[in-house]
């Protein structure tokens, strides 16, 4: 039997104490709130959420968080999501590195939009971190009622020890690992319940409540998959399963201040009136900034989010709803070919999550795609003949199919003799956009489909680095990260200054921002991008930053185990860059550099910028340095 240490005595974290220890363990309950503690103290039994139901003999209140976690073989958090942070900041003090620490609040976090394990991991990166959720109403779990949840880690141990912990005669746990799916499905089906309350407080019945639960979880699922998570998931207990329990019971108290909205309460009167904590409520804010970050189309969320915020009232909500374009039910899909090197796939998974946003699913087989795109490469060798090919294929689908849309986009767009040839001999291609304005596809699609007009828009100029857009990344523990963009270097044999523009610099915070949410989504090794990265340079909170500064902060991030990087220039190849390989142990211990030839002559006619000396000396300083003595390749 377990020692656990519960913070947050509310009617989760007491049903939860409960059930913990009538299985026999030893728990020990600690709430912020002193008088409502002392009332726990007194009473033994929760009278302010769970009346009538006694503390047996291993269930006992403690006066501090220090108390409650010293020695503690198991951390349960159940405090609102909002509050999570400073508890979790409050109890790390006490927490040891074998402590298995699960959470069971459901939320998005306002001001930052991290899920909960994001800022468990940032605050302590090697946290046994367990998320336990599903259809669970606190006052049924309390009297033992069958229930049935999910506890979930990346860890697939960590999930297993959690179900031994929890799993009872009348608790049933299975484990999973889809963090994010969880997470979200917890958190955004309060929103949902809130809507559905909202609905029955208006006087609609059943069909208005279905409508939003199965639309609602359409959203829900949108949402998640853009933002990494398995799709299966929302399915599930952690999924539909608590957005049916939400959405129809009166224990839910979303729902019932959902209730008061829609019989006329202003919705912050409604909120203080059910004296609980109503997650949806703010969950709604924070949904709506992920929704506007990632561009996931979230009409009830949105809806949700007028009315709460005062901008409209109830039955201009319904009228919102009810009043949207015609759409078919099931989701469109898309098909994307990438051609290329790893800065295509890289704007592919970008395009992959702009289209996820839109309420696109992927599918491998272009026949039942509704909208095709093709990412071009004009550096490899055949593929233009590979490009025209496959545009030729296209044809017959769009004559079979002309709400087919055909995009294309990526280097060879950026020529103006490829876009002539394609106006001229492909007259089925919808859509032709350049390297440059990629944040902008989802607007030209909508173009497309709404005004069928085709379109060409191509910037001949590189414009801001743009942060922030949706992604649909292809692997699940490694992955592309850019740092910059363009090329300075005018080798006579390439097109890349022509068709990426000139260098770029990403800051150093939005890499490392985008690496943290990475490893916190389960990421161990990425892979550096640019098309010239060792000459990046970019300019940081602390000043400008280097390629092997940057290195050395990738260096420090926990959780991080491997740093590759694309192929570099050798004059390019600082002495501190050859340094960072020497010091830095998750730096991989290999090179590409790309000689291209071994005659001065020849070098000095390619524009390079270095001689056979200069290799030479590179190559001595990395073996002194680091004891590199075999290059995968010399080319
Ligand atoms: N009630 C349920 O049936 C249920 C079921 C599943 C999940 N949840 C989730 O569990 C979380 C907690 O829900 P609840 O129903 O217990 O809420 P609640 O409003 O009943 O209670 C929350 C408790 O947390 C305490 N608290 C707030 N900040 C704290 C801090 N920093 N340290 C310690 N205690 C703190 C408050 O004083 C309060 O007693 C929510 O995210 C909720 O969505 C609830």
């Amino acid at each position: 039997m377990k020692k656990i240490g519960v913070i947050g005595a509310g009617s989760w974290g007491t049903a939860l104490a409960i059930t913990l220890s009538n299985k026999g363990h030893q728990v020990v309950i600690w709430d912020l709130d002193q008088k409502h503690l002392a009332a726990l103290t007194n009473d033994r039994e929760n009278k302010r959420y769970l009346p009538g139901v006694g503390f047996g003999e291993n269930l006992n209140t403690v006066p501090t968080v220090e108390e409650a976690l010293k020695d503690a073989d198991v951390a349960l958090f159940s405090v609102p999501a909002q509050h999570f942070r400073s508890a979790f900041t409050g109890a790390l003090p006490y927490l040891s590195d074998s402590t298995l620490i699960v959470n069971v609040a459901k939320g998005i976090e306002q001001k930052s939009l991290q899920r909960m394990s994001e800022i468990a991991f940032d605050i302590k990166p090697d946290a046994k971190y367990v998320v336990l959720s599903g259809p669970s109403h606190a006052e049924e779990v309390c009297k033992a009622m069958p229930t049935t949840v999910c506890v979930v880690s990346r860890d697939k141990k960590l999930a297993e020890e959690a179900q031994d912990i929890f799993m009872t005669e009348r608790f049933r746990v299975y484990t999973g690992d889809d963090i994010i799916g969880t997470e979200l499905g917890g958190s955004l089906k309060n929103i949902i319940a809130l809507g559905a309350g909202i609905s029955d407080g208006m006087g609609f019945g059943d069909n208005a409540k279905a409508a939003l639960m199965t639309r609602g979880l359409a959203e829900i699922t949108r949402l998640g998959v853009a933002l990494g998570a398995d799709p299966m998931t929302f399915l599930g207990l952690t999924g539909v399963g608590d957005l049916i329990v939400t959405c129809t019971s009166m224990h839910s108290r979303n729902r019932r201040c959902g209730i008061m909205i829609g019989e006329g309460t202003d919705p912050k009167e409604a909120t203080e009136k059910v004296g609980m904590v109503v997650e949806g409520y703010f969950t709604t804010e924070a949904a709506y900034g992920l929704a506007q970050k990632t561009g996931v189309e979230m009409p009830i969320t949105e809806a949700m989010y007028d009315l709460i915020n005062g901008n409209i009232g109830a039955r201009e909500a319904e009228e919102m709803l009810m009043g949207r374009d015609r759409k078919h039910e099931e989701d469109k899909k898309f098909h994307i070919q990438t051609m290329g090197c790893q800065m295509n796939e890289r704007d592919s998974e970008t395009l992959a999550g702009m289209l996820t946003g839109l309420g696109y699913s992927k599918t491998e087989n272009r026949q039942e795609a509704d909208v095709a795109i093709i990412n071009t490469c004009s550096v490899r060798d055949n593929a233009d003949k590979r490009f025209f090919g496959t545009l030729g294929q296209l044809k017959k689908i769009k004559e079979q199919r002309p709400d087919f849309v055909v995009c294309v986009c990526g280097c060879m767009m950026q020529q103006q003799h490829i876009i002539d040839r394609i106006k001229a001999k492909y007259p089925w291609v919808d859509i032709i956009f350049g390297t440059h304005n990629i944040h902008e596809f989802p607007q030209l699609l909508k173009s497309v489909t709404e005004e069928k007009q085709k379109i060409v828009d191509v910037w001949d100029e590189a414009g801001d680095i743009i942060e922030g857009m949706p992604s649909k990344r292809l692997y699940k523990f490694k992955a592309f990260v850019n740092i910059m963009y363009g090329c300075n270097n005018f080798c006579t044999y390439c097109i890349v200054p022509y068709t990426r523009g000139r260098e770029r610099s990403r800051h150093p915070e939005d890499i490392m921002a985008e690496v943290a949410d990475l490893v916190s989504d389960g990421v161990r090794e990425i892979t550096l991008l640019g098309q010239n990265v060792n000459s990046y340079k970019g300019m940081g909170e602390n000043g400008q930053a280097d390629f092997a500064d940057l290195i050395y902060m990738l260096q420090e991030v926990d959780g991080l185990e491997r740093i590759r990087f694309m192929t570099s220039h050798p004059k390019d190849l600082s002495d501190k860059l050859i340094q960072a390989y020497r010091d830095c142990s998750k730096l991989c211990r290999n090179i590409h550099l790309p000689v291209q030839s071994g005659s001065d002559d020849v070098l000095k006619r390619m524009n390079r910028h270095y001689d056979r000396k200069n290799i030479w000396n590179l190559w001595k300083n990395c073996a002194e340095q680091c004891r590199i003595y075999r290059s995968r390749r010399i080319s």
